[in-house]
């Protein structure tokens, strides 16, 4: 009797035994049905089953990101679930291949898919390309707000680590991406650069990025009472009077640099000459410690119309064309013509010019008011000697147009280059006469900022 029940369970067993193999096998059959119904190779479909995530991938349904991860043997057991994704939530504009090979540099740096997915979707392919390359930075907000300002990657992950007065220097509203990296390439350490903006006032930002490198800038720009106009004069006096950048700006401030036109050597301003490298340049700078090669002749001279000129001298075509127009304009504003009376001269007739001044009024005299050959700005051809109406040169300051030539000039790129009160810098008592040729862009930050010749070159290349 126990016997035959034994048997019966025994049976029993079994077939619960062969419906359960036949059940698993039935399943295993569908699901590798499905897999190639989800056009996996049965190969492929194999694989997936031995992996042990059929259930999942039949049941999640077509995914583009899954297959190609699967084709390039990047799904394993652990991560299969990271690549099963919809098309609509990944990043838009970039191929599977794409996505993958970001979410693998993007995991390396410590994003999670979801942060790394949006900052694709957000940034597109060059951004995130670079981002991708750093590690997920600490303050990655810092960062992508930097991004959104115009930073490069490179510069926003070095500038998130700086303090938050210069990040918000850097991000708030009058934030001049340009201005901080132009000051950089310029030479100025990323501190001394957020000082310059800092202390500097925005109205001068345009004109700090046409500037050249001036390694006492951010020290003087910080000392109290620093004024921007008189910015070439500290420099000055840094250079040639030993002054400190603190003592520098009240010095100057206080007009200790100042020397009155009667009391200037101008005979001792001659020394360490230089010859000038190139002459042709329309902002050349002649002084009396940069001179003309005794050669030099302008290419480009022309005889100015009759009636435009005195004595015939010729000048360089742009600073002719300017001359003959300011002439126009100020004949339009209901004066007398202006006429360039004396310009180009030679080296050799500056030469002659210099001998008989020097025979009459001995060298120190001349050297108020005569250039020594080579050291006059008349070689060049861009400047002219005006005289206006029945007003020779030497009365152009009673000429009634003479105001107007002054408060106009600099919009023909004109600048009036030896004037009262400047002898100092300029090195020659004042001519109310003798206009130099600049072009308009110069003339006019030399008006605007009350700068002769010889403190615009302290700050610009020339
Ligand atoms: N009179 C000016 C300075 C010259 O001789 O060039
Ligand atoms: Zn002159």
């Amino acid at each position: 009797m126990l016997k035959k029940k034994l048997t019966w369970v025994l049976i029993l067993l079994l077939l619960i035994g062969i419906s359960a193999g036949y059940l698993i096998l039935n399943s295993n059959d569908k699901a590798m049905e499905q897999l190639v119904n989800m056009n996996y190779t049965e190969e492929e479909a194999k694989q997936i089953k031995d992996l042990g995530i059929a259930n999942d991938v039949i049941s999640f349904g077509d995914s583009d990101l899954f297959e190609t991860a699967f084709r390039q043997n990047k799904v394993t057991k652990d991560n299969y679930k990271r690549y099963l994704k919809a098309n609509d939530s990944l990043p838009s504009g970039y191929s599977m291949e794409e996505v993958i090979s970001n979410m693998d540099a993007m995991a390396a740096q410590g994003y999670t898919d979801e942060e790394g997915f949006s900052l694709m979707s957000r940034y597109g392919k060059d951004v995130t390309g670079q981002l991708f390359s750093y590690p997920k930075p600490e303050k990655l907000d810092t960062v992508l707000k930097l991004i959104d300002k115009g930073y490069s990657v490179e510069q926003s992950i070095k500038l998130s680590g700086e303090s938050t007065d210069i990040i918000d220097l850097l991000i708030g509203e009058d934030a001049d991406y340009e201005l901080l990296s132009t000051l950089q390439e310029k030479g100025y350490t990323l501190s001394e650069t957020v000082n310059i903006m800092k202390s500097i006032p925005s109205e001068y930002h345009e004109l700090l990025k046409k500037m050249k490198y001036l390694p006492s800038l951010e020290k003087l720009a910080f000392e109290e009472g620093f004024k921007f106009d008189l910015l070439p004069r500290y420099i000055l006096a840094i250079q040639y009077n030993s002054k400190t950048p603190c003592e520098a700006v009240s010095w100057v401030n206080a007009n200790g640099d100042y020397v009155s036109a009667n009391s200037v050597n101008y005979s001792g301003l001659y020394h360490d000459e230089k010859e000038i490298k190139d002459p042709t340049s329309i902002t050349v700078y002649v002084n009396k410690q940069n001179y003309l090669p005794s050669d030099y002749v302008p290419a480009d001279l022309v005889d100015l119309p009759s009636g435009y000129y005195g004595n015939g001298q010729p000048m360089r075509k742009e600073a002719a064309d300017a001359l003959i127009k300011l002439s126009d304009d100020a004949v339009a504003a209901g004066y007398s013509r202006v006429y360039g009376q004396s310009n180009y001269r030679s080296y050799a007739l500056q030469n002659s010019l210099y001998k008989r001044y020097s025979a009459n009024s001995g060298t120190a005299g001349a050297d108020r008011y005569s250039a020594r050959p080579g050291f006059s700005e008349h070689q060049t051809g861009l400047a002219a000697d005006l005289g206006g109406g029945v007003y020779s040169m030497t009365d152009f300051q009673y000429f009634p147009g003479y105001k107007w030539v002054c408060q106009n000039a600099h919009k023909y790129g004109f600048i009036q280059r030896y004037q009262s009160g400047k002898e100092f810098l300029t090195g020659f008592q004042y001519e109310s006469w003798h206009f130099r040729y600049v072009g308009v862009e110069a003339a006019t930050i030399m008006y605007e900022h009350d700068w002769t010749l010889d403190e615009y070159v302290v700050l610009f290349d020339n």
